[in-house]
């Protein structure tokens, strides 16, 4: 889907006063935008939201649960001029890190293919995000910086990039592990997963394509004492 609204007007880009396709009058209303691209469940977003950003996500997959404006859409296919029109003031991307996850598993993967997919859709949104001009995070693995270049911070094993990333995360942040799922038995004597983020539990289906798929969102979802500290510094930029 194409964005739709046209700015004009107003003090800045990032004051837009109406669109010039559809007449709406933003003056009156008008909160801070950020972008979440490859937004995934929301997890940047959700923090954003908590700031007052209006977001629009952008993700190739349907997002039930994201609670901004979702867009779906293959982000290969954007370029700069279609996401300037949003009026974005800040931007969070995380994009997949399967490809560059298996090449930090050397006992299991031992020959891991190169990652040209996971390469390309890093450094298109990268490409995107310098020519908007805005502020952003970029987040990945860490066997990531071997094949986009060295990160700017990281918060145990969420990496980072790009000049919206904190220098310093709340000492809760540093505890946090990345997708790793941890078995506990529950009060039934039933085995349980729990993720990082502590979400619970057997889901419904568990074992089927769905089941997985979900576990595998889940796990990549950005937790939100991390997205906490990337919301307060996407507030600074607030004009
Ligand atoms: C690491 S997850 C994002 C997690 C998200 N930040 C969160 O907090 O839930 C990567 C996302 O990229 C999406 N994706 C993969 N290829 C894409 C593409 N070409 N265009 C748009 N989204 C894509 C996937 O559907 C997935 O939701």
């Amino acid at each position: 889907m194409k964005p739709h609204h046209q700015f004009v007007g107003g003090t800045s880009d990032a004051h837009p006063e109406r669109c010039d396709r559809c007449d709406v009058d933003f003056s009156e209303h008008w909160k801070p935008i950020a972008i979440d691209l490859f937004c995934g469940k929301g997890g940047w977003t959700n923090a954003l939201l908590e700031k007052g950003f209006t977001v629009y996500g952008f993700d190739i997959e349907p997002q039930p649960e994201y609670k901004g404006t979702f867009v779906q859409c293959d982000i290969l296919t954007l370029t700069a001029d279609d996401l300037r029109t949003y009026g974005a003031i800040f931007a969070t991307c995380s994009s997949p890190c399967e490809q560059f996850s298996v090449h930090g598993m050397k006992h299991f993967h031992p020959n891991p293919p190169f990652p040209a997919m996971g390469i390309k859709l890093f450094n298109h949104a990268r490409a995107l995000l310098e020519e908007l001009g805005i502020p952003y995070v970029m987040e990945n693995v860490r066997p990531a910086k071997n094949f986009v270049g060295r990160e700017t911070n990281h918060c145990g094993p969420f990496y980072l990039w790009g000049p919206g990333v904190p220098a310093i995360f709340p000492p809760c942040a540093y505890k946090i592990q990345k997708g790793l799922m941890t078995k506990w038995i529950d009060s039934k004597g039933k085995t349980r997963t729990q993720g990082p983020q502590g979400r619970a539990g057997r889901l419904p289906g568990e074992g089927t394509v769905a089941a997985s798929r979900e576990r595998t969102a889940q796990a990549a979802m950005i937790p939100l004492s991390i997205a906490r500290a990337v919301a307060d510094v996407a507030e600074r930029y607030i004009p």
